[in-house]
């Protein structure tokens, strides 16, 4: 974007920035709205699935995904689940507020080499906090992809992040939605139940592999099991996309605390294909 200074300034520089907004999405996790002070910042320069470090003064920093797409500019969107002492004191901040925020680091999707291919995108719990900057990104570029599958698991209908946003979606006509929970606690849910593999089958017919890409995020569980499904469509190794996050501090390199099997998933993910860590045990 550069969100904190100019592109490929390694630096720990922050710039802060304004809550817009805020909603609850669920008992635990909010939406966070920001406008950035300084209005030459141009909020468009990143990926979905790129993140930001943001920081609190007095209270300390931590890493989350960019949760808006890049094609919408002028602001820029989080969603955040209510952890610890972090999100606990950014829970706390009312409209009007400031954050510190530096980024955007790692390396998303490539969307625009998704161009013209068909899309299953599958989502498990917070996964579709980076999620919806694909999704929204796919909305303003639709003519771009062809059939765009979105599988969404939850672990309850109460956990379902953006479900009205992604129900209107899928009546607009830009995405095919699945929308499951692993138990409904409540029944009333009107839609599937069962963990999020289960909605293979509504999509399978009409899976044409070496017209796919797979885009997946969710929790660490559920990726053995997604790849699994993926593989029997035959759809290739690297073109199974997943973003996988791993504990993060400085988020450029610098540090250590993110490197696992010898990868730095700060500079080389959090999206990584398949195919090119299939070997790693420790990040599937
Ligand atoms: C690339 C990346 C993207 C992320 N995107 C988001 C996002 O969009 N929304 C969101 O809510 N969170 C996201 N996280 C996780 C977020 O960074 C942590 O939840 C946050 O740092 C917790 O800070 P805290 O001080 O509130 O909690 P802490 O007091 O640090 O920890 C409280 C609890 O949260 C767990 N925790 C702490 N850090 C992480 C972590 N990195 N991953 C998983 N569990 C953790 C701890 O084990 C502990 O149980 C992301 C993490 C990474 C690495
Ligand atoms: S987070 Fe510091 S090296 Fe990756």
């Amino acid at each position: 974007m550069a969100i904190t200074t100019r592109e490929g300034d390694h630096s720990y520089v922050t710039q802060p920035a304004k809550i817009l907004a805020m909603k609850d999405l669920t008992e635990d996790t909010r939406y966070f709205k920001f406008k950035f002070l300084d209005e030459s910042i141009v909020e468009e320069n990143y990926k979905p699935g790129q993140f930001a470090i943001m920081s609190l003064p007095g209270v300390g920093e931590a890493v989350f995904s960019i949760s808006s797409p890049p094609t919408r500019t002028d602001f820029i969107e989080f969603g955040v689940r209510k952890v610890g002492s972090f999100t606990e004191a950014l829970f706390k901040l009312k409209v009007g507020d400031l954050v510190h925020l530096r980024g955007p680091y790692g390396d998303g999707f490539n969307m625009e080499s998704l161009r013209g291919r068909d899309l299953i995108i599958i989502s498990g719990g917070l996964g579709a906090i980076p999620l919806r900057s694909v999704l929204l990104y796919v909305e303003d570029r639709r003519e771009e992809f062809n059939q765009v599958f979105f599988l969404n698991g939850a672990r309850s209908p109460a956990d379902m992040l953006y479900r009205e946003d992604i129900i209107a979606m899928a009546q607009r006509g830009i995405i095919e939605s699945h929308l499951s929970v692993d138990k409904d606690d409540t029944g009333e849910w009107p839609y599937h139940e069962g963990v999020v593999t289960t909605l293979f089958p509504k999509i399978t017919d009409r899976v044409v592999s070496e017209k796919t890409t797979a885009i997946i995020c969710g929790p660490p569980i559920m990726y053995k099991y997604v790849i699994q499904e993926l593989l029997k469509l035959k759809i290739p190794k690297d073109q199974i996309l997943m973003t996988l996050e791993r504990r993060m501090k400085c988020g450029q390199g610098h540090c250590g605390h993110c490197a696992i099997g010898g990868r730095y998933t700060c500079l080389e993910g959090p999206v990584f294909t398949f195919y090119d860590v299939q070997h790693i045990k420790e990040l599937i």
